[in-house]
Formats: structure tokens, C-alpha cells, sequence
């Protein structure tokens, strides 16, 4: 099983999707195993974008990140982080492809609705920024039977 680490960002929580963008994750067949509504630290922020703090865009991007609360995730399942970054879809949600979530939800760049792991080594990376091992709960979806 793989982990990888979702978070909702500002615009998603504030135009109401919350819900509507974990459901697709439930429906894939994914389990929720850890979750927090809150608003990023300048540190955390700092961290969990490390490899974009040179680029042009990231001091608009740490705005937009920190002007509100985000629901920070991890989910689980077989291939996880790879099928949750085919859900969510492009960067640009202008130029995601119809069915992902920022391809349905979004409309700019800078602010395209969630964030997902790239690679297993940025998924555990960043599962340990937001959070402490005795966070990530253990339990068992009633359909793993079915769909595994
Ligand atoms: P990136 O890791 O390239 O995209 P993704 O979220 O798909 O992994 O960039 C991180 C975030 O930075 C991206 O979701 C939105 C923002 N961003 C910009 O605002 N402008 C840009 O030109 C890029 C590439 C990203
Ligand atoms: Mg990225």
C-alpha cells in the first residue's frame, strides 16, 4: 500500500468543493488516514515547497497558500500517489483534462484547488512535514475485499 499526501488548498475550502473533491477520492476506491483543517505556517509553507522557493511564482503562491485554512490529507491505497495525481489533473486547470479535479473545478494556476504528491520520495517527505506517525490511523474500508 502507498500513501500520499492531498491538501485541499485556500480557494477549495472557500468556494465549498471540500466535499465534492473527496469523493472522488472515496469513490477511486482510496482511504482516508489522516486529516487536518488549518492554516499553513510561513515554515511549514517554506518546507513543503522547498523546491519551488527560487521560482518567480513562489511568493504569490505562499500568499495564496496562507490567505486561509486548507484540509491538509493523507490517503492510501494501492498506487496511490500516481492515481491521485491522475485525478487531480494538470497544473494549469485551464489546461487539465475534463474529468480531473482541476480540470472540472478550477480555472488558473494560481489557484488550482488541491495539491498531491508527485513521487514516493516527495509523498513521505511531505507526509512528515504535516504530520506526526501517530496521526495516520489504521482501519479497514468495508469494499477493500472487493476492490483489491
Ligand atoms: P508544481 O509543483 O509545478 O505543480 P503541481 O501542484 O501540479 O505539482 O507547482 C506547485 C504549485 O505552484 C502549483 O500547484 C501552482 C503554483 N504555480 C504557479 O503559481 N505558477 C507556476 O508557473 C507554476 C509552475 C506553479
Ligand atoms: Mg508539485
Amino acid at each position: 500500500m502507498e500513501r500520499t499526501f492531498v491538501m485541499i488548498k485556500p480557494d477549495g475550502v472557500q468556494r465549498g468543493i471540500v466535499g465534492a473533491v473527496i469523493s472522488r477520492l472515496e469513490a477511486k476506491g482510496l482511504k482516508m488516514v489522516a486529516a487536518q483543517f488549518t492554516v499553513l505556517s510561513e515554515e511549514k509553507v517554506m518546507e513543503h515547497y522547498a523546491e519551488h522557493v527560487e521560482k518567480p511564482f513562489f511568493p504569490s503562491l505562499k500568499a495564496y497558500v496562507m490567505s486561509g485554512p486548507v484540509l491538509t490529507m493523507v490517503w492510501e491505497g494501492k498506487d496511490a500517489i500516481a492515481i491521485v495525481r491522475r485525478l487531480v489533473g494538470a497544473t494549469n486547470p485551464a489546461e487539465a483534462a475534463p474529468g480531473t479535479i482541476r480540470g472540472d473545478m478550477g480555472m488558473e494556476t494560481g489557484k488550482n484547488v488541491i495539491h498531491a504528491s508527485d513521487a514516493p520520495e516527495s509523498a513521505a517527505r511531505e507526509i512528515g512535514i504535516h504530520f506526526t506517525k501517530d496521526e495516520l490511523v489504521a482501519y479497514t474500508r468495508i469494499d477493500e475485499a472487493v476492490l483489491y
